[in-house]
């Protein structure tokens, strides 16, 4: 059944991280399960793993936050260690304190590794049906500043004041990678999502940054949109769309839109990709406390978040086996958890799947 979706829903990412790997020569996977459900579903990748016959061995590391001796929270030493030595790292959900607490610990792995891109693919699943079709479009966000700076304050009482802070290099930086990764993958446009019209200054310089990047970069073809004019056309017509670039918090909203466009965050895949080959890929829905620890959870989001990581890593082989027989017991019906309309377990999704990699379909 290899091949059966054309192109596949997880594209590659290697080439662009200056870091080659050589297939079948066994790696080291920094692995953080996570909390609530994502114990379970790290499990459930690990058995479809083993089923492919993965060259990787995984390093299960916890990230609870510990205090430092200088009396701030912070990700425990050896978690980064343990990062730094492998660079690569799959990571389950984690909970993240609502305006209070320590700063949520999905962005201090994304601040302590630099991992200034992030990567999300969206591509209609065969099978599994919403109101589109044929959506094949990446976001790509600005990973490590914007609005998710963290710096806020209290002016005076009543006041507070939070700075969305755009540099260039950080611009230039996420808007070079979305046209290497247009050119790496053989999409034909990258869009730069702004408010320019009204953040003058910070998206201003944004785009600004955009524009030079399309300079060098002649054979991609280069358009701006407003933030608000993308939301409207993606819900009317998202077969328009193909590689688009934007600052922060448009690309936490704008991917989170796009994965309802093909099914939800249950079923898309995440990577965010550094310097020097350093990458953490991840599940983008939420602990589900509600149903952790009773076998019902989706698998999949981590699973092609796998996918694509071991694509990072040029096991292409193996990441295309492990996507077609996921996509293949979608597109059957017959096996699918609670959240894509079917009733069987996490582990009887994970059994289906690793039957069809066994038997070679
Ligand atoms: C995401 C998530 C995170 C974010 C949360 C969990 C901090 O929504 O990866 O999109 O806002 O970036
Ligand atoms: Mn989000």
């Amino acid at each position: 059944m290899a091949g059966h979706i054309g192109k596949s829903i997880i594209p590659s990412l290697r080439r662009l991280c200056g870091r080659r790997y050589f297939s079948n020569q066994p790696r080291t996977v920094t692995l953080i399960p996570g909390d609530g459900i994502g114990p379970e579903i790290s499990v459930a990748v690990q058995k479809i793993f083993d089923a492919a016959k993965v060259p990787v061995t995984w390093e299960s590391v916890d990230v609870t936050p510990e205090l430092g001796p200088d009396g701030r929270t912070r990700i425990p030493p050896a978690a980064v260690e343990s990062m730094n030595k492998n660079k690569i790292g799959l990571k389950g959900p984690l909970a993240t304190p609502i305006g209070k607490g320590h700063m949520s610990l999905n962005l201090a792995l994304r601040k302590e590794f630099n991992l200034y891109a992030n990567v999300r693919p969206c591509k209609s699943i065969e099978g599994y049906k919403t109101p589109y079709e044929d959506v094949d479009l990446v976001t790509i966000r600005e990973n490590t500043e914007g609005e998710y700076s963290g710096i806020e304050h209290k002016i005076v009482d009543g006041v507070v004041q939070s700075i969305k802070l755009i540099t260039e290099e950080a611009s230039t930086r996420v808007a070079e990678f979305a046209f290497e990764y247009a050119r790496a993958n053989k999409r034909n446009t990258v869009t730069a999502v702004h408010k320019a019209n009204i953040m003058r200054m910070s998206d201003g310089l944004f785009l600004r940054c955009c524009r030079t990047a399309a300079e060098k970069y002649r054979d991609i073809k280069f358009t701006e949109v407003y933030l608000d004019t993308v939301c409207l056309n993606m819900v009317q017509d998202p077969t328009q769309f193909d590689v688009l670039v934007m600052p922060n918090l448009y690309g936490d909203i704008l991917s989170d839109l796009c994965a309802g466009l093909i099914g939800g965050l249950g079923l898309t895949p995440s990577g965010n990709i550094g310097a020097d080959g350093v990458a953490i890929f991840e599940s983008v829905h939420g602990t589900a406390p509600d149903i952790a620890g009773q076998d019902k959870a989706n698998p999949t989001a981590l699973l092609l978040s796998a996918v694509m990581m071991i694509r990072h890593m040029e096991l292409r082989q193996h990441a295309d086996k492990i996507e077609n027989a996921a996509l293949n017991v979608i597109r059957e019906g017959k096996v699918l958890t609670g959240d894509l309309g079917g009733s069987s377990s996490c582990s009887a999704y994970t059994q289906a799947i690793c039957d069809r990699i066994v038997q070679g379909d």
